[in-house]
């Protein structure tokens, strides 16, 4: 069970946070692209800014239905200056892989904990940061391969819809909705 000073609640607390993080992150990478006139990744990192958002507020709402007390932490710095297309998106990249492991820490406490609504809960987390290192890692290999012809990359990420699929159907709840 999850008492207050169990690793598993801890972890989930800081989490809450890093996904804001992530939030703000991507939308600093957001507007980077809007700066630099390519809207198509524009686009794409303000969505996947929402989805970050979303997740906190998944986090938040397990916490809410398990009585547990909770505090939304105010942000870390995030990086918004950037000297080339392949920065901002190997940063995202690199992003979504220190996500993974905090979602996995967060699992195996669970587990250690015998915490077993808390395994379950991270269960939707795992299968989604597999989708998010893939798309980041697809977005880094195109990047790459386009070099200087961002036009390419951009018909690419117009084309493909690269973690497109929307919110899964067995998303966790989020407090106060979805955006
Ligand atoms: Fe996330
Ligand atoms: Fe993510």
């Amino acid at each position: 069970m999850a008492n207050d000073d169990s690793d598993f609640l801890r972890l989930l607390r800081a989490q809450v946070g890093n996904e804001f993080d992530a939030h703000q992150q991507y939308i600093a990478i957001a507007v980077w692209f809007d700066s630099q006139d390519l809207p198509q990744l524009a686009r794409y990192y303000y969505r996947q800014a929402l989805e970050e958002r979303n997740h906190a507020m998944m986090l938040v709402q397990y916490m809410l239905d398990r009585d547990l007390a909770i505090e939304i932490p105010a942000g870390s710095p995030v990086r918004s200056g950037f000297d080339h297309v392949v920065e901002p998106i190997a940063l995202a990249l690199a992003q979504e892989q220190r996500v993974t492991e905090q979602i996995e820490a967060i699992f195996r406490a669970a587990r250690r904990e015998d915490d077993a609504l808390g395994e379950q809960f991270m269960l939707w987390f795992i299968k989604e940061q597999v989708e998010e290192v893939s798309s980041a890692t697809t977005l880094l290999t195109v990047a790459q391969r386009a070099a200087s012809n961002l036009f390419d990359l951009e018909n690419f990420v117009a084309r493909e819809a690269i973690g497109d699929g929307g919110a899964s159907t067995d998303a966790p709840p989020a407090a106060g909705g979805a955006l």
